[in-house]
């Protein structure tokens, strides 16, 4: 089965329609309260389709996105949410990073996307955040699924079955389609995902992918947190997380 890589860098478009689900624009307001961001330099780490890059900079702050996928990148300039040079390519955790990346007072990491790095690609990433931001006041804002739904087998999950229309058709993505399996000697979850997209009420293809990711709880962070000599917190505050539903939302003060 193909790696969940392949939809992010071959098939974003299909990304980009699936993962408009949310309330982007309330999702920053909240985010740029919570943290008194306004005015301040945010970078969108796994900025995807860029709809925060946008949303961000529509309530207030200055929002470039990092993100691997060429593609993403293409269909978020094209959509207008983030401009040429507010979007940067590459792939994290990175040994160096572009200059005009300077001076940064948050780094968002949302949806989940830190599963993506490993517990020590996450505490590289850490320490490279700390190198970008301004001394003692930037803040590393991370959304992590609830361990209680994980163990669960994500049942809760608000995002399992997602359907959107569009002119000519529809997509259904189901995420996870069936049990994950769950590795024996890390916190990693394969995770199957299924996509079918309709020409009107035709099924167009069926693909099928295999998503890895490490399922990293707030203690976790907590400890990598510590382990830099950081402050770190879990936003309790309901009216952020209203917005960030069956989700965790944790913070290290950089
Ligand atoms: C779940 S999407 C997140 C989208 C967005 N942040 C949101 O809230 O909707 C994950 C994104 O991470 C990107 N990605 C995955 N691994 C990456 C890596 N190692 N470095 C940079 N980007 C990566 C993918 O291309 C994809 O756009």
């Amino acid at each position: 089965m193909k790696s969940i890589d392949d939809l992010y860098t071959k098939n974003a478009a299909i990304y980009d329609k699936i993962s408009n689900d949310r309330d982007f624009s309330e999702q920053s307001r909240k985010l740029i309260n919570y943290f008194k961001l306004d005015s301040k330099n945010v970078v969108d780490l796994f900025s995807g389709p860029g709809r925060h890059i946008k949303s961000f900079n529509d309530n207030g702050a200055n929002c470039i996105g990092i993100d691997f996928s060429q593609e993403m990148r293409r269909i978020a300039i094209s959509n207008e949410f983030a401009c040429e040079e507010d979007y940067i390519c590459l792939k994290l955790p990175a040994k160096s990073w572009p200059k005009n990346v300077n001076n940064v007072h948050a780094f968002l990491l949302l949806r989940y996307s830190c599963g993506y790095l490993t517990i020590s690609e996450l505490n590289e990433l850490i320490i490279e955040c700390i190198k970008i931001s301004p001394n003692g006041s930037g803040v590393l804002i991370i959304e992590l699924h609830s361990m209680k739904n994980a163990h669960n087998g994500f049942l809760d999950l608000e995002i399992i079955e997602r359907e959107c229309f569009f002119e000519g058709g529809s997509i259904k993505c189901r995420w996870p389609s069936s049990k994950p399996l769950y590795d024996d000697l890390s916190s990693q979850v394969a995770m199957p995902v299924e996509i079918d997209v309709y020409n009107g009420n035709k099924l167009k293809e069926s693909l099928k992918y295999v998503s890895k990711e490490s399922i990293h709880s707030f203690e976790t962070i907590q400890f990598i947190a510590n382990i830099n000599g950081l402050k770190s917190e879990v936003v309790n505050d309901e009216s952020v997380l209203n917005y960030f539903p069956n989700s965790v939302v944790a913070a290290i003060y950089l």
